[in-house]
């Protein structure tokens, strides 16, 4: 067989796999016959370069992290839809759909969809090839995504032969990631010491704006499609007349090998529709995604575009909303947790009880206050819930049910790591534990100072940072730059390779940039923002550390608190000698010389704001480029306002600007200016 016949074979073979995989959920060959089929194509494209097509399959993964994704302008906007909780408005809907359709029209059918909790995105069908993905941005303007799209293997690249009415289309659906799969990327963010996601959703978002596809890849995010734009609907409304309907529509991208959830149904009446959402809303832990409720839609697409939509939304469609879940259990204690910055939280443990999806046996109190106000206390049966987040709260008791011999719960005088006595400041519910060496607090310390944002030690996770505490080889942040290897490699699950490794990333961590070493102390106030400024303006820790509160507060951003918080910081001796520590280790703790702001980005201490419609940019996109280059985006036009990003139809927010004589930049200026050519305004 020639190679461009046995490549073809295979390809056609893999996609076969990939949808009965990733779409039917029905594999029918094991993961290592499939390895061995891609193996075999990945060679024989090697070997005939000639012969690779931008949609095979193992031309998924692309090239290089791109710098910033471009923008997509939708041709169709991306609405939202509008969103109830309540059965009567439902109904209500029912009413006003058949208002507007009239009274000759047929019974209105309609289609039910879970709502997926997760990311819209669009995709584009040219000539039956997927040329681009996007997501929604702003409605209007989205992020051009497509590289990170095209790792989802439930996408097919390429469309199955189709009616040539067909062939340019857009699909819209939902990115998501099963919950299993964000478990298991949480498990292995907390064993590299990474940041964790709150929620599946956020970790799916946070996945498309990977710059990088290759890590996109490693995520397995999935994906259910939910609609079905035509080019041109007049040509397939004469040609392929049952595309009349949004539930045929479904049927068709299922057929063409696109993921259309299983469990869409057409009912007669919207309390058909109704009675499905109840399943649904009872039945929803058993699916092993995140659903926020579910969308009823008028099937037949000539309805629709009678219907037409609001600015916002479509008037077809609704979302009926799950409330949060609640679940009631017992109390069994009230423990107390001991925070980074020594913010002692009391913590509800509860009888582990299984709710949306996953088992709680923790739950949030906030404060002593809150405990008093809903007076909660050991022993009760408590109600939970749990809403858009994933930590549980506890929402109130049932007293009907709180055992005779039940007391209130009383703050205890001692922290309950260390017996120290607790404070309470005066301005705040919260109450402390200020002594520095609390091992709770250098555990959670230890643990900020290593995060991703501060010093970026990655391999300093959780569990190593327990033995090296409870080892005695560690009392704080200083201590880890004169860990040894021999120490490492002691240490329990630790190899010869990761003990390296780690010792590594430490080493590393000594010339991260002033501000992120500044964030990484875990001063009381001091986050990322304030750090960067602190940094600019000290451009060394021995200037920050004798900096008056006075000198401080003339610092853009940084107030009395804030200021307060920094020297009370570095009157404490053993605050003091973690710096020491640093500079023995030769722990970098200066901006580089001769930089001025610029090494915080040319925009450090430039306050923008936006408005109008940008052409090039959605909102976000605009303010994180601001961001990236050391900027501030507020929502404000004051006279502290350096420069107002105009767009197309600008609001009062441009008048006010130029009543206050602040600079404003169009769009094409604030693309200079963000591509560093625009050194005039720069300089100012
Ligand atoms: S239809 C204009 N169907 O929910 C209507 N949306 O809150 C187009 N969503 O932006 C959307 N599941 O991201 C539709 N089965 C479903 C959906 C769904 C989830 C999302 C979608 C939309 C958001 C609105």
């Amino acid at each position: 067989m020639s190679p461009a016949r046995r490549i073809a074979q295979l390809r056609e073979e893999i996609r076969t796999h990939d949808h009965r995989y990733f779409v039917l959920d029905h594999p029918i060959i094991s993961d290592a016959e499939y390895d061995r089929l891609m193996r075999e194509l990945q060679e024989l494209e090697v070997a005939h370069p000639e012969l690779v097509t931008p949609d095979s399959p193992t031309q998924r993964v692309g090239g290089a992290p791109l710098s910033s994704f471009p923008v997509v302008t939708h041709p169709v906007p991306m609405l939202s839809i509008s969103n109830t909780y309540a059965a009567e408005e439902v109904v209500e809907f029912d009413r006003r759909v058949h208002e507007w359709v009239g009274p000759d029209a047929p019974p209105i059918q309609y289609v039910v969809e879970l709502k997926i909790d997760g990311v819209a995105v669009s995709l584009r069908y040219q000539e039956g090839v997927f040329i681009q993905g996007a997501t929604r941005g702003d409605g209007e303007h989205g992020d051009d995504i497509t590289a990170n799209l095209r790792t989802i293997r439930s996408i097919p690249l390429r469309l199955p032969a189709v009616h040539p009415a067909l062939r340019n289309v857009e699909v819209r659906g939902e990115v998501y990631l099963p919950r299993a799969s964000f478990e298991a990327l949480n498990r292995l963010r907390a064993e590299q010491g990474e940041s964790l996601f709150v929620n599946p959703r956020n970790a799916a978002a946070g996945s498309l704006k990977l710059l990088d596809s290759r890590l996109v890849a490693q995520r397995p995010l999935r994906l259910f499609v939910y609609s079905l734009l035509c080019d041109d609907e007049a040509a397939v409304e004469a040609a392929v007349p049952e595309m009349d309907s949004h539930y045929h529509r479904l049927q068709w991208l299922n057929e063409h090998g696109l993921p259309v959830n299983p469990h869409v149904r057409r009912v007669g009446s919207i309390h058909a529709a109704l009675d499905y959402c109840d399943d649904w809303q009872a039945r929803r832990a058993d699916l092993p995604y995140d659903i926020d409720g579910m969308v009823i839609k008028v099937d037949p697409i000539r309805q629709q575009q009678r219907l037409g939509a609001t600015l916002k939304s479509p008037r077809w469609v609704v979302a009926y909303k799950f409330a949060a879940q609640q679940a009631a259990t017992r109390l069994k204690e009230i423990q107390l947790q001991v925070g980074r910055t020594g913010v002692v939280t009391p913590v509800a443990i509860l009888e582990p009880i299984f709710l949306a999806g996953t088992t709680v046996s923790r739950a949030t109190l906030h404060n002593e206050e809150e405990i008093r106000r809903k007076d909660i206390r050991a022993g009760d049966t408590v109600y939970i819930e749990k809403g858009g987040d994933v930590i549980p709260k506890v929402v109130g008791v049932d007293l009907s049910r709180r055992p005779s011999d039940s007391v209130p719960f009383v703050m205890p005088s001692a922290c309950p790591v260390c017996g120290s006595p607790l404070v309470r400041s005066e301005e705040e519910v919260a109450v402390r534990c200020e002594n520095l060496s609390c091992p709770a607090q250098v555990q959670a310390r230890i643990e900020h100072f290593a995060g991703r944002n501060a010093m970026e030690i990655d391999g300093l996770g959780p569990a190593i940072t327990e033995q090296l505490l409870r080892q005695g080889m560690v009392t704080d942040v200083g201590d880890l730059y004169t860990l040894t290897h021999e120490q490492l490699a002691a240490l329990e699950r630790m190899g010869e390779k990761s003990a390296e490794n780690l010792i590594t990333a430490i080493t590393a961590s000594k010339t991260r940039s002033l501000d992120r070493l500044i964030f990484g102390l875990g001063i009381h106030h001091v986050g990322e923002r304030a750090a960067r400024q602190l940094a600019e303006h000290c451009r060394t820790v021995e200037a920050l550390r004798a900096a008056s509160k006075e000198a401080l507060e003339t610092i853009p951003e940084i107030g009395p608190t804030i200021a307060e918080s920094v020297v009370t910081f570095f009157q404490n001796a053993r605050n003091r000698e973690v710096i020491d520590k640093f500079r023995r280790a030769g722990v970098t703790m200066e901006l580089p010389e001769g930089t001025g702001g610029s090494a915080l980005g040319p925009l450090a201490g430039k306050t923008f704001v936006l408005t109008g419609v940008l052409a090039r940019f959605t909102r976000e996109d605009a303010a994180a480029r601001i961001e990236a280059l050391g900027g501030r985006v507020t929502s404000t036009v004051s006279a502290k306002t350096s420069y107002v990003i105009a767009g197309s139809s600008p609001g009062s927010k441009l008048e006010r600007a130029r009543q206050l004589g602040i600079p404003v930049l169009d769009e094409e200026e604030f693309e200079e200016l963000i591509r560093g050519q625009g050194s005039g305004v720069r300089g100012q």
